[in-house]
Formats: C-alpha cells, structure tokens, sequence
C-alpha cells in the first residue's frame, strides 16, 4: 500500500470512545427533529414556509430525509474500527452518504436556505453552508475514487464536521435567545423580529464556523505530529553518553 493509502493503527479503544456518545446525540437528533416531517403535514413544520413559495414545504421535507441519511450514515463512516475492519462495506455506505445523502440534502438546503424565513443573515449563512458542504463532500469523494486517500480522509472530515454542525446550530439558538433576550427593549428597540433575526443569524453562522475552525485545528494537529515523527525518525536521538 502506498503512502497514500496507509490506514492509522494502533489506537487503544478508549481514544476513540467518541463514537458511541456522536452515535447517541446522532440518533437522539434525528429522533427530536425528523418526525414532524415525515406526516408531510405543513401545519406540523417547525419553518414557516415563506410566502410565495408553495415548492418550500416539499422540499423542506426532503431536505429533512436527505439530511437524515447524511447525519445518520456519517457516524459509520468516521468510525475507525469499521473502515479498518470493513473497507467494502466503508465504500458502500460512503456512496449512501454522498448520492442519497449530502448531494440531494445540499442541493435542497441551498433552494430553502435562499428563501428562508429566518431573515438575511440566515440565508447568506445556509447558503454558503450548503455551498460549503457540497463542495467538500464532491471533493472528498472525487479523491477517493483517485486513492488519494489522505487527501480524501482530509476532506471528508470538513464535510463531517458540517454535517454534525447542524445539531450545535440548535444550541446555538439556545444560548442566543438567553443572551439577547433580556436585550430586546435596548439592543432591539422592542422589536422581537429584530431579536429572532439576531438570534437565527447568530445560530446559523457560529453553528458550522465553529466546527469547521475545530475539524481544520484537528487537521493540523495531525500534520504538525506527522511531522514530527518523520524528523525523529530521519535522525533518531543517540543515546546518552555514546
Ligand atoms: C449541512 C448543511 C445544511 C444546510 C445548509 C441546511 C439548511 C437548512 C435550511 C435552510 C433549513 C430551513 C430553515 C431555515 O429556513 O433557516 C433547514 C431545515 C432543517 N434541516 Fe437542514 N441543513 C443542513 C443539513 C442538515 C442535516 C444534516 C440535517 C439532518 C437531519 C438537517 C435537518 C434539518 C431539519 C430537521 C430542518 C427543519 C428545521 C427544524 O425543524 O428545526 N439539515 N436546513
């Protein structure tokens, strides 16, 4: 196997006990937010379909299923035991997760993010996410299929990282409402539009920027001990008093 396709081993299983928590916070996610839409009732939206826009709904609720296929199958996929132990099947979910996964979710999220309710600062903030995303996952994919396997593992980690980003955006709304509100007869001139605006634009942006910033940290930490090792190996310290 050549640089490129070289697999980190070695791991003790309690570096990677993150997977069940993601799996648990995944699954508690999609079973909080998804059902609503899966009675196809407009009426049961948590998203105000903005007016004019009778195609919103609709696809809103594909949005939705999309994106469940994404967050769901993402967990396997950045599971390291399972790619070590099961490449094929490794192969077969990532196809799931970029064609009935990212790709339709992605292209949905830019047609709703663009009309969406929320205001300006949510629509810039969904639409470059959405862009964003789509962009990391076809690259990602496109390096697997040239077994540039490093760089794929690189770019499939940036589209993790917006993929689960989309559960911080809800904590996000929460901490923002808690800050802003005891602001809205100041700051907001009484408005409550201005605050929910405010407090939705603040959710959308910090929501992914956030976990990007963390996934390039990451990335680069990895890089920096890459490095390092390559140095100690290329000149191995002598022992003392040789
Ligand atoms: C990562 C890129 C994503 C973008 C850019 C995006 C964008 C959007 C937009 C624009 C809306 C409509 C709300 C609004 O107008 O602000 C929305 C709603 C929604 N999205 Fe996504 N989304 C993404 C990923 C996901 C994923 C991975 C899921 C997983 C299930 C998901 C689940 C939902 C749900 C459940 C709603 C309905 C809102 C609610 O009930 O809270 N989205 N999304």
């Amino acid at each position: 196997m050549g640089k490129q396709g070289q697999v980190r081993q070695g791991k003790r299983w309690y570096a990677r006990a993150w997977v069940a928590p993601l799996a648990v916070v995944v699954a508690a996610f999609v079973a909080f937010s998804v059902p609503p839409y899966l009675a196809v009732d407009p009426g049961l939206s948590r998203v105000p379909a903005p007016p004019g826009n009778g195609w919103h709904f609709p696809v809103l609720v594909a949005h939705v299923v999309f994106g469940s296929v994404a967050i769901l199958t993402c967990v396997v996929q950045v599971w390291p035991w399972f790619r070590q132990r099961y490449p094929v099947a490794h192969r077969r979910v990532g196809r799931v997760y970029v064609f009935a996964g990212v790709l339709p979710a992605g292209a949905t999220a830019l047609a709703i993010g663009a009309v969406s309710p929320f205001g300006p600062l949510n629509q810039v903030g969904n639409v470059l996410m959405g862009a964003l995303w789509l962009a990391f996952t076809v690259t990602g994919y496109r390096m697997a299929r040239r077994r540039r396997y490093v760089d794929h593992r690189r770019w499939m980690i940036r589209s993790f990282a917006l993929t689960a980003s989309i559960m911080s955006n809800r904590v996000w709304a929460v901490v923002a409402t808690i800050a802003l509100t005891p602001r809205l007869d100041t700051t907001f001139g009484g408005s409550p539009v201005a605050l929910s605006q405010a407090v939705s634009g603040l959710a959308a942006w910090l929501g992914w920027v956030v976990p990007l910033l963390v996934a390039e940290w990451w990335l680069e930490r990895g890089d920096a001990r890459a490095r390092r090792r390559r140095v100690e190996e290329r000149s191995p310290r002598q022992p003392v008093g040789v």
